[in-house]
């Protein structure tokens, strides 16, 4: 019998025989695709390559794609449990031509797999066609060989066949097999079709037009096929079961659930494993590919399906969390041909089990809640709105759980009470954001974010997606569109775009729709909605458009870098001075990174080394960045760093990085950096490059300021530094490893000069220190001795009037000065005179005659400034006339 995996194998090797390539399933969140939830068929990531935008280096192609089916236009979660073919998650087997092969080929090469590779009974098969195809019915007679009976048309939307509103479509035929008339049911078209004697095994569908969102088709240029099959339901056929869940694959989860459980996976709880073994495939696969539950948009899907297998968990009396306990055998079933559960495997299980036991201290009392409430009304009347609301908004009940939770019990929920009761609690809280101060403006972004619901934040995992814009803002006021050269604000459902918080700026890039396109300059956040600050560059943007976003990829990387840098600074800094080191704020753009953090003092040089060394350390250690998801109380037990004051909601995520020897945070208690992070971060620290810090500043009291520079930027910096002082030792002529004891030399040579230098002027000043010198005279009775000199400065006077005091040996000097355009002036009187005549009044005299002002000093020396250098005879005129009235 061959297993679920075996036939997955022989489907992708046989179209890989016929000239198809193996192409992996593409993440459950489409990237390339707005209006999608979930990838729900094989053909979703190919969806370019029909319509013609695309094209690659194959035109056929093969495909195990994992989908899921649990929101949007397929939507299978309320039947999963109770019947045998419905599931969250199933794997859609697909073979595709993009405008290679058509149904002449894609007819007969299906009748060969389903007859020889499997080895089907041809008579036991029939094929359904679109009504008006004539042309897939002649072929299926002629290669199969069916009789009219067995090729049956169908004139319904059964049999045309669409991806969601908009995109590739076209007619299809469906391939059924007969399980006899041991069971009940008719064959497709008839009035008994819902039975279970004729099942569809396989869709495929000739690809012809693409819709657009009015409705309107167009013709695709190339013909195409896309085919799916369920490998859930051909394995069942294969495996001689009617029921998907008794195929290998899926008792062996259900099997698991049981011994987690204690309960017969046979017995009264049978619905319940069925339940639970579905949705462990959905909920671990989603988070695989980087889905977090959360209370919106597909995060709400995820949570919405926890919830629902956690309460089934419950029926069968577990006390503990249990999904997180099964997805070990998960990974053993197909870890194998899907990677990336087996690399998700801890953050799978950690996610779960934190859902479960929070999900748990509630369940209880909503559960009692419930029956009370039932009790209170009619048998068989439906549970009031209200009650159901209450469910969802204080017990974290989704309401297709209580749904879920009331069809046991044959009763329904007043729906439209629910909503009525929702829509209430939302005026409310609009009513309390009106009164909270918030500008004007800013209602705009509010009313978008209540009709749309927040934007959908994809960057986590991609810098590129599709969206759908839904709406335009210019001068706070909403506008169709927005042309050329326009500033816009553009506001889509989800984006790869980071919208600035925590520190972290804002994203660029490019917004591009069919029309034209705009460059993101920045990105803001309001009420959950990302503000995409944009000029259009080229034609028009219009709201309603689908289109492309693409973040600048090296800014990005810069950015991501620097705040990863950031945390890994944090923590040595902490390291380094003390548990006192608490971030104040910080700033990650792409040219730097800046930290604030509380410390009083200046680092010493040999802390700022002791810190970049250590985060540079970590940086070549190069260990993977991880991202959980956990209570915020959670966190901070794992040793999480958080702000102080800051509101977290009732889930954080963590970002932790790099590894230690010796004793450090989180559960293995090797962390290196665990902090409380909504931002964007590097895969690997390697990619930081290195971090240099530019330098320590004071920001405000108590608070110190580090600037550093990672990546490129670090590079760039020393290599300037390097240039400059490769400069430097250019000028001086020295090796660059002299440059510093050079100039060490120069600056001691400088200084010596420059003594040097003021001696010579002096001397020269004093007459070229010829022998003899100024006269001295005698007047009044005192011996005078005056001396103008010029190439001076005021400075150098008193070393002047010092030497003359030596020559004169008792009495007064004076020495008035030419420094340059500028007059100066000095006297001095010998000790021995100073009770006769002070130097103050000498120097006074002579200052009024340079045009100068006041003077001062002591009576032995004192110095003025004069305006005119010309003026020094009639300056020492005026000190003789001092002396001559003594
Ligand atoms: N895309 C087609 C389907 O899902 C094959 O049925």
């Amino acid at each position: 019998m061959p297993s679920l995996n075996d036939i997955r194998s022989t489907y992708l090797d046989f179209f890989q025989r016929n000239g198809h390539r193996v192409v992996d399933s593409s993440p459950l969140v489409p990237r390339n695709d707005p209006t999608l939830m979930f990838a729900n068929s094989g053909m979703v990531q190919f969806k370019n390559l029909f319509t013609g935008v695309e094209t690659r280096d194959y035109t056929r192609a093969t495909t195990a794609q994992k989908c899921v089916r649990a929101g949007g236009k397929h939507n299978d979660l309320d039947n999963v449990g109770y019947t045998a073919r419905h599931h969250t998650f199933f794997e859609m087997l697909g073979n595709f031509s993009f405008g290679d092969y058509f149904k002449e080929t894609a007819i007969p090469l299906a009748w060969e797999l389903l007859t020889k590779e499997f080895g089907l009974n041809r008579d036991k098969l029939l094929v359904t066609v679109y009504h008006t195809d004539d042309e897939a019915a002649a072929i299926w007679k002629k290669v199969a060989g069916l009789s009219d009976d067995r090729i049956i048309r169908i004139a319904t939307n059964d049999n045309f066949w669409m991806m969601g509103p908009t995109g590739p479509c076209g007619p299809c035929s469906e391939i059924f097999y007969d399980h006899g008339d041991k069971i009940w049911g008719g064959p497709p078209g008839s009035k008994d079709e819902d039975g279970d004697r004729f099942i569809e095994i396989w869709n495929n569908v000739f690809m012809q037009f693409e819709q657009f969102e009015d409705g309107s088709r167009r013709t695709l240029d190339a013909k195409s096929i896309d085919t799916g099959m369920g490998l859930e339901r051909i394995g069942a056929l294969l495996q001689g079961k009617h029921d998907n869940y008794d195929t290998d694959l899926m008792r062996s989860l259900i099997e698991a659930s049981a011994h987690a459980t204690s309960a017969d996976p046979d017995g009264p709880g049978k619905v319940h494993h069925r339940v639970i073994a579905d949705h462990l495939r959905s909920t671990s696969f989603l988070i695989a590919d980087g889905v977090m539950p959360s209370n919106e948009g597909r995060g709400y899907v995820l949570r919405r399906i926890m919830r629902r297998a956690m309460r089934h968990a419950h029926m069968l009396g577990a006390q503990d969390p249990v999904m997180f306990r099964l997805v070990p055998a998960l990974v053993r079933q197909m870890g194998a041909a899907y990677p990336e559960l087996t690399r998700a495997q801890a953050l799978i299980e950690e996610t779960l089990k934190l859902e479960e036991t929070k999900f748990r201290t509630t369940l209880d009392r909503g559960l009692r809640l419930l029956d009370d409430e039932l009790a209170k009304i009619p048998e068989g009347s439906a549970l009031p709105g209200e009650a159901a609301f209450k469910l969802y908004d204080t017990y974290g009940f989704p309401l297709d759980l209580t749904q879920d939770a009331l069809r046991e019990k044959g009763r329904a929920v007043d729906t439209q009470g629910f909503d009525a009761a929702m829509a209430e609690q939302k005026a409310k809280a609009r009513a309390a954001w009106a009164g909270s101060g918030e500008t004007k403006d800013a209602a705009i972004w509010f009313d978008l974010a209540e009709e749309h619901g927040p934007s959908e934040f994809l960057g986590y995992d991609t810098e590129t997606a599709e969206g759908q814009v839904l709406a335009l803002v210019q001068k706070g006021a909403a506008v169709k569109t927005a042309g050329q050269g326009d500033e816009v604000t553009i506001v889509v459902n989800q984006t790869p775009f980071y919208g600035e918080s925590g520190g972290q700026v804002g994203d660029a890039g490019i917004i591009r729709t069919e029309t034209g396109e705009a460059h993101v300059t920045d990105v803001k956040r309001t009420a959950g909605v990302f503000l995409h600050v944009a000029t259009v560059t080229m034609g028009e943007i219009q709201a309603g458009q689908g289109a492309t976003l693409v973040v600048d990829h090296d800014r990005r990387g810069a950015i991501r870098a620097n705040h990863s840098a950031t945390h890994l600074l944090n923590e040595a800094l902490r390291r380094a001075l003390g548990d006192h080191v608490a971030q104040r704020g910080s700033l990650n753009a792409p040219d730097r990174l800046r930290f604030d953090f509380s410390h009083t003092k200046a680092l010493t040089p040999e802390e700022m080394a002791r810190v970049e060394t250590e985060v540079n350390g970590f940086i070549r250690q190069d260990g993977a960045v991880s991202t959980r998801i956990m209570t915020p109380d959670d966190a901070r037990g794992l040793g999480a760093q958080a702000l102080f004051g800051e509101k977290y909601g009732d889930e954080v995520r963590v970002v932790s990085m790099g590894t230690l020897e010796g004793t450090g945070k989180g559960t293995d208690g090797r962390t290196y950096s665990l902090e409380l992070c909504g931002g964007t971060h590097v895969a690997r620290l390697g990619e930081i490059g290195l971090m240099v810090v530019l330098g320590d500043s004071a920001s405000s009291a108590g608070v110190r300021r580090i600037e550093a520079l990672t990546g490129q930027a670090a590079l760039d910096h020393l290599n300037a530094q390097g240039t400059r002082l490769a400069e430097v030792a250019g000028v001086l002529k020295a090796p660059v490893g002299e440059v510093v004891e050079r100039v060490k030399a120069l600056a001691e040579e400088r200084r010596a000069l420059a003594n040097e230098v003021a001696q010579l002027r002096r001397e020269i000043a004093m007459g070229g220190g010829a022998k003899g010198g100024p006269e001295a005279k005698e007047i009044g009775g005192v011996k005078f001795i005056a001396q103008a000199v010029t190439g001076v400065s005021g400075k150098d006077l008193p070393a002047l009037v010092d030497a003359l005091k030596t020559t004169v040996g008792s009495g007064a000097v004076l020495v008035v000065a030419d420094t340059g355009g500028k007059a100066a002036v000095a006297a001095g009187v010998t000790a021995d005179m100073v009770e006769k005549v002070s130097a103050v009044d000498l120097v006074r005299a002579a200052a009024g005659a340079l045009g100068g002002k006041g003077g001062g000093g002591r009576p032995d020396m004192a110095q003025a400034g004069g305006a005119d250098p010309a003026k020094a005879p009639e300056a020492i005129a005026a000190a003789e006339a001092v002396l001559a009235a003594l």
